[in-house]
Formats: C-alpha cells, structure tokens, sequence
C-alpha cells in the first residue's frame, strides 16, 4: 500500500492517514517527539530522505534540520555509509558468535572517545544509559542516583524530572514504583549545590551523576563538568556523561573532548552510524570490568553486535575523519542559525536559538508568547523547511541549502 500512496495524498488524504495510524498507534507514532502537531503544514508522515532534503506522503520537499532527531549527521543515505551497509548485507546480519566488526569498532571508539578504555554496544541510548547505572551501583554498592536532563524513558525515574526531553514531569511518572523513583533525583544543569544538597540528604548513597548537557546554557560546561569531576572524585560517585546528542556533533568525543573532562563511563548514541540503531557506552577499564563475565553486573543483548549497524558506524566514523565533518557541523551551523537570529530580529519575531552551534534550542525572548515557536515552526514547514525545537546541521548541508533555507525562513518570519 505504501508505494501506492508515496507522494500522492492530498491533505485530507494525508489527515485521514493520520488518523488511522491513531487508532492502531497510541499516540500515532512510537516515537512521542516525531507525532505531528502542527498540521496541515508539518508533514504527516515521510516517504523518502535524500541529503539534506525530505519528502512527506503530499509529495513536498524540505530542507530538514530535524536528521531524525538527531542521528543523521552526514545525511540521508550518505553513500559511504549506504555503501557499507549494502555490502555487510551480502555477508549476513546477526550471528550466534561476534563478528571482526564488533571488535574492530570498539577498537575504533577507543581511539577517538577520551574516556573510553573498554566499550560495548546496546541499540537505544536510554538502554545504554540505563547499563551504565546499573554498572555505576555494581561498581560502587551505592543505590541513589543524580540526573541531570533526560536520559531515555526508561531513565525518567525521578519524580520532576525530564519525562521527554525538555518535558518535565509533575510528579512521580505513572508506572513507576514509589520505592524506585526514590533512587534517583533529578538536578539542575550547572547547579553544583544542587548535587551537594543531594548527596547529603542520601547521607553519602550515591553511586552516579548522569548528565546530559542543556542545550541553551552548554557552555557553561566550561566549569560545571570541572566541578562536578571533582565532587565526583572526592566522594566516590562515579560520573557518567550521556553523549547521545552531543557525542559526534560538539567534537567526535563530546563534551568530554570539547570541554577537556573525562567522565567515568560515557554513552554515545545518535550520531554514530548516521541513523542505523546503535548505542555504545564506554569508560575506565577499571569500573567496565564489573560487566565483565563473572563479575556481578550482567548486561547481554541478543542484537548488541548486529552487523549493519557496526558497518554503518565504522563508515560514519572514517567519514568523519576523511571530510573534517565537526568543522563543516560547527561552520555552517554558525552561519545559518547566527544568520537567522538576525532575520528574527529584522522581522520583530520574538523567538532566538541559544546555545552552541551544532545543537542550539529556540527560546521565546521575555515576554513572547506561549505558542511563539510553534508559529514560526508552523510558517517555516509552509516554506519548505522542517525544523524542530533542537535543530541540526548535517553533513550534506552545503552553501547553496543554508542559502536557500534562509531565504525560506526570512519569508516565514515576514509572514509572522
Ligand atoms: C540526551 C538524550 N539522552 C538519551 C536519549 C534517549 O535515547 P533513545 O531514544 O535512543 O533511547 C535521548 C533521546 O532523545 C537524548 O536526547
């Protein structure tokens, strides 16, 4: 059925899709942040993504910034990294023994990974985040853990903490056993008295600190992860860095390369294998080794070495490496979301990307409202171009598409 309906739905059509996927998709997608909201412009579902560009079931183009929420670092079927895929493919993909690949990656994230001493692969980053705490308690015999922005569903154990990214839940999420979620506290970003406050009401039970870093105030990671290090190394906490957004895209090696401070374990996700479903969490020999056979934390997934995936990050990263990607990241990043914060300004339209430019976040400016970024969200899918709250540049960005998608957006910040 899909190939028939690929390209060729008009809106109602296209509304009517939707509402079937509802009633067989609570939700209407497996992935909260992917449900349109913003329809008719935003597009139902897609079809096809080529380079930078996508196309929805009605058949329009658009420049796309959203890179699937963040793994398309390269580009849509990049060919290096097609290419590789396509290959593996031909020689089989999951075995009942590990393949050369998963070895000859891991191999590969320690040389690039500041912390990464020993490495293993999961599919999601939630799971990989969820490994390292459990690892972290093993390690340490402690129970509590600090978290610091969203680690993964099934990571949002603390009552107020992040149940979605940027998405903060009132209470207790339900589902959750009260006696779970009073393991782990959420904390602010860049607030070390927060973690102190912390650590004293728990008299001293803490095993971890999982940050994720925020994206309007990252650089102050300048000083908060130096901070941290030290609390950390002072009271026996292991400290535990979710790279899931910023690993492959800040630096190849995160925050922890671009800010200098190694973590104790560290996750990376997203950026690895330009889309196919792989996570890695790495760190010290040291503390990895609980997970090692025999020493109490046991952690095994029957596709944790799935090979598509390894040849796919094995690509990505040679790359990364070949074409210079995190200097192409960070300069047309610069000259696109620095661009349109002046065009936001030209046009009045009280909106700003804050943060640094390989993941900035739009934010209302005081005293904007509610819904003043879902308008202009709204207006740039009318114009061809798919953003999301955290937008990114990718690979296949080139001159000529900044360009372009400016001339976009300058027309839907006038029609604002
Ligand atoms: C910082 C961060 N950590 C963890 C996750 C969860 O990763 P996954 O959805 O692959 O489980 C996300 C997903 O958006 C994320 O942005």
């Amino acid at each position: 059925m899909s190939d028939e309906i690929n390209g060729k739905l008009n809106q109602q059509a296209a509304d009517e899709l939707l509402e079937k996927a509802r009633k067989v998709i609570p939700w209407g997608s497996s992935t909260g942040s992917k449900a349109p909201s913003l329809r008719p412009y935003e597009p139902a579902a897609i079809v096809k993504g080529k380079g930078c560009r996508v196309w929805d079931v009605e058949g329009r183009e658009f420049i796309d910034y959203r890179n699937a929420l963040g793994p398309i670092t390269l580009g849509y079927q990049f060919p290096d990294v097609d290419e590789a895929i396509k290959k593996q493919l031909e020689s089989g993909i999951v075995f009942g023994h590990p393949s050369i690949l998963e070895y000859e990656v891991a191999e590969m994230l320690t040389e690039i990974i500041p912390c990464a001493e020993q490495v293993r692969f999961l599919k999601t980053g939630g799971e990989a985040v969820a490994a390292c705490i459990r690892i972290a308690r093993g390690y340490t015999g402690k129970d509590h853990v600090v978290q610091i922005g969203y680690n993964g569903w099934l990571n949002s154990l603390a009552a107020g903490g992040p149940v979605l990214p940027r998405q903060t839940g009132t209470s207790t999420g339900s589902g959750i056993p009260k006696c779970l979620s009073d393991l782990h506290h959420s904390c602010k970003w860049n607030d070390i008295e927060g973690i102190k406050k912390v650590y004293e009401e728990v008299n001293g039970n803490l095993a971890a600190i999982v940050i994720a870093a925020d994206y309007a105030e990252m650089d102050k990671g300048a000083t908060f992860y130096k901070e941290v290090r030290e609390f950390a190394d002072k009271n026996g906490v292991v400290l535990i860095y979710d790279e899931i957004v910023t690993g492959f895209r800040l630096a190849i090696g995160g925050v922890q390369e671009y800010f200098n401070v190694k973590p104790d374990l560290a996750v990376f996700s997203k950026g690895i294998a330009n889309g196919m479903p792989i996570s890695a969490y790495v760190g010290k020999k040291e503390i990895m080794q609980k997970c090692d056979k025999g020493n109490g934390v046991v952690i095994s997934s029957t596709f944790g070495g799935e090979t598509l995936s390894l040849a796919a990050a094995k690509a990505t990263i040679n790359a990364y490496k070949k074409y210079n990607v995190i200097e192409h990241i960070w300069k047309q990043g610069r000259k696109l979301w620095g661009t349109l914060n002046a065009i936001f300004e030209k046009y009045n339209v009280p909106i700003q990307l804050k943060g640094l430019w390989p993941c900035p976040i739009f934010v209302a400016k005081d005293g904007a409202q509610a819904d003043a970024i879902s308008r202009f969200l709204s207006l740039s899918y009318k114009n061809g171009v798919s953003l999301y709250n955290v937008s990114y540049v990718n690979y296949s960005h080139k001159d000529e598409d900044i360009e372009e998608t400016l001339q976009k957006l300058e027309k839907a910040c006038a029609e604002f």
